[in-house]
């Protein structure tokens, strides 16, 4: 985002895994935004590798009707964007199509250039093949130029996270490694810190003397889309929580970085990781709750249970909705429970930050109308919504001593101005070769032990999970982790 690590743009971006969900629905729409935006290097071409059969003629074509499909694509420009792509037909674990691939990057389209974007927009268990492959073909140097991006999850616990790890610095440079967390490219996200950072209003509040608490929601209404092969072995825990509702703690509770600087920024945010209390294996209970879902209504549509959807063991317990509380033991946050949830199959789509503040230390109003203050909020909304608000509350206008919550909306968004996908601004950041937004291994490797203890007791208790049925706010029982009474989930903006 800010500093540029390299001055030489890559001419080469290869996408492994081309004719997958991610590629089609995320990363060619934002290479094109980004076209449309100007942002794309002159020289650069793209790579798509896959194991379907097309020329390149009819994936360019492909390419097109793609992006038909989702933008009023201008012709000219969307031709422009398509030539940019060659087709490679391959596998993953076949050294000959990276041999093939070398030859491709020896010839750049436009002029002589060597630095090249790996994206691997593939499963996590072909990442070792194609490490692997990109080494044996020397594609992997030299090392600095090159680029690898790997997408999450990233292991499925702290070994294999280990593991991964070391099999990438085998072969690769940290500075070369790109690990993707697409939350860290979400515009209410980066505007976290403009928030918190940049308003001398904000910061005095950010603390236990004023929070009460703070919780983060990513609630889905979509189900686990074809997906039943990766998600029965991960779960909400590792798909979500350990990662994207992890990087959302670590953003709202860091300390402000001494510079807007890749490793200033990590630095503070590892070190809210680190604070985080340990769960013991006896507290797993009172820290942690999962659920699955059953059959329901999702906005006016009957849907399936769980269990149901195809590729799902029958008998299965992988939870599809979790909920988590944490301690930040550290000066700030000490005694401030942190509410963590996500879950598919909620009744909407909605992914908020709710911090809500303490009540006011005298009870001035007793003796009113306005015995039960609601307490004030401060609402950050991730999607669909772009939005900041504060809830504060007045007097309402009239003889009666009687309160209204009003919302003081600091919605960053202009009706003209064009909502960006997050992908959008992480590909420029792999383009442009700055780290800022992309996960340090040890921000992923604490993140992995602060959850390890669920999962491992998790991974014991495999006779019994509640369920929630599907269009519902999740199960009650959740609950059951307030460290108050008079705490309930946020469930609106
Ligand atoms: C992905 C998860 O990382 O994030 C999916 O694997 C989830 O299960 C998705 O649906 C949510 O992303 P977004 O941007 O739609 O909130």
């Amino acid at each position: 985002m800010l500093e540029v690590e390299t001055p030489l743009p890559p001419c080469n971006f290869v996408i492994f895994g081309a004719t997958g969900n991610l590629a089609s629905n995320k990363l060619i729409p934002a290479l094109y935004r980004l076209e449309l935006a100007g942002k794309l290097p002159e020289g650069l071409s793209f790579i798509a590798f896959a194991r379907r059969e097309f020329d390149d003629a009819a994936w360019r074509e492909n390419v097109k009707q793609l992006l038909q499909a989702r933008f009023e694509a201008d012709g000219e420009l969307l031709a422009r964007f398509a030539a940019r792509f060659d087709y490679l037909q391959g596998e993953l674990h076949e050294t000959e199509a990276y041999e093939r691939l070398k030859e491709v990057l020896a010839k750049p389209k436009m002029g002589v250039c060597s630095n090249v974007v790996f994206y691997l927009a593939i499963k996590p268990t072909d990442f070792p093949a194609v490490i692997k492959n990109l080494d044996c073909c020397g594609l992997n140097k030299p090392r600095g130029l090159h680029r690898i991006v790997v997408e999450k999850p990233f292991g499925e616990d702290i070994e294999s996270a280990r593991v991964l790890n070391e099999l990438l610095h085998r072969y690769f440079e940290e500075e070369q490694i790109f690990r993707i967390d697409h939350y860290m490219g979400k515009e209410t996200v980066q505007n976290l810190l403009v928030f918190r950072f940049a308003n001398t209003l904000i910061e005095p509040l950010w603390n236990r003397n004023y929070v009460d608490h703070v919780q983060i929601t990513v609630a889905e209404s979509v189900g686990i889309e074809k997906r039943a092969d990766y998600y029965d072995r991960a779960g909400a825990l590792r798909d979500m929580l350990q990662n994207h509702l992890m990087q959302l703690l670590t953003l709202v509770a860091m300390e402000p970085p001494p510079a807007l600087e890749a490793d200033a920024l990590r630095d503070e945010k590892v070190k809210v990781l680190r604070s985080i209390r340990n769960i013991s294996k006896r507290s797993v209970h009172a820290h942690a709750f999962r659920a699955q879902y059953k059959a329901g209504n999702v906005a006016g549509l009957q849907v399936q249970g769980y269990q149901d959807e195809p590729g799902v063991e029958p008998e299965s317990v992988t939870e599809t909705y979790v909920a988590a509380k944490f301690y930040i033991d550290n000066w700030r946050w000490r005694g401030v429970p942190f509410y963590l949830r996500t879950g598919k199959r909620l009744k909407e789509q909605l992914s908020i930050i709710a911090i809500r503040l303490r009540h006011p230390p005298q009870q001035l109003f007793r003796e009113t109308p306005l015995e039960t203050l609601e307490p004030n909020w401060i609402v950050l909304s991730i999607q669909p919504e772009e939005s900041m608000h504060v809830e504060i509350h007045a007097k309402q206008p009239g003889l009666d001593m009687d309160t209204r919550v009003i919302r003081l909306n600091a919605s960053f968004r202009k009706p003209e101005e064009n909502p960006l996908d997050a992908y959008d601004a992480l590909l420029l950041d792999v383009i442009e070769g700055d780290h800022t937004l992309f996960i340090r291994f040890d921000e992923v490797e604490w993140a992995w032990r602060v959850v390890d203890p669920i999962l491992k007791y998790w991974a014991q208790e495999r006779e019994f999970i509640h369920t929630y049925p599907a269009g519902s706010w999740g199960p009650i029982e959740a609950n059951r982790l307030f460290d108050s009474e008079d705490t309930e989930w946020r469930n609106k903006l």
